[in-house]
């Protein structure tokens, strides 16, 4: 299991320490929860945030889009130093498009569905993208609770991806901690997103250890 601190937890009066940080206690990727206070009721950070901590760090920038028209920006977060972009297929920006314009930044590519998205909706683009992301809490805010009822979105889309001979990673983002990330290996999951659980416990080295062990 891959996992992927979140930002949104961490002290954002020195983002870029706890860039290092994270990066010490043994974190695969760094999630950056990018909001716009009008696909989801919250602001976040945006490029100039991105950029700013992008040398704290050599791992992979994994930037979770939950903005609408998510195209218009997409030169922005890849000059900032994103490694992976995913978008939300319910913001109001042609998938296809979107998916190109990031493959042409050589960017790798991936899409978001929200707790009350089916699963049939990813595998139009199951093709052309890296990875997907399902969505364990509604997005907008970190500390909710796993919903444990959208593993069996995550089976269909492992299932539909070995149909036809893809192996295409899925991510986690929501409620993941030591005790939700079992039923999210269970499911096939390969990459958790963890906010409060890595960052707010007393021995983030030891967090990630355990959702790594999971498999
Ligand atoms: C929620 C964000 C998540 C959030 C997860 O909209 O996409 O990445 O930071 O936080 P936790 O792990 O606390 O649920
Ligand atoms: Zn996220």
């Amino acid at each position: 299991m891959k996992v992927a601190p979140s930002l949104l937890s961490c002290d954002f009066s020195k983002m870029g320490e706890e860039v290092i940080r994270i990066d010490k206690a043994g974190a695969d990727w760094i999630h950056l929860d990018v909001m716009d206070g009008h696909f989801v009721p919250n602001i976040t950070i945006g490029p100039a945030t991105v950029k700013a901590v992008r040398p704290y760090t050599r791992l992979p920038f994994d930037v979770h889009l939950m903005i609408d028209y998510p195209l218009d920006y997409i030169d922005a977060f890849a000059d900032a130093g994103a490694d992976i972009i995913t978008f939300h297929l319910e913001a109001m920006s042609d998938p296809y498009m979107t998916i190109k314009k990031i493959k042409e930044r050589g960017i790798k590519a991936g899409v978001v569905i929200k707790p009350a998205t089916p699963a049939e909706e990813v595998f139009p683009f199951l093709d052309s993208v890296y990875m997907v992301l399902v969505m364990t809490v509604e997005p907008g805010f970190g500390g909710q609770s796993f919903m444990a009822d959208m593993m069996p979105k995550v089976t269909a889309i492992k299932a539909e991806a070995a149909k036809r001979g893809l192996d295409i990673p899925i991510e986690v983002d929501g409620g993941i901690s030591d005790k939700t990330v079992a039923a999210a290996a269970a499911a096939g999951v390969d990459i958790v997103v963890s906010g409060t659980g890595v960052f707010k416990a007393d021995d983030p080295a030891e967090a990630i250890k355990i959702l790594k062990g999971a498999y």
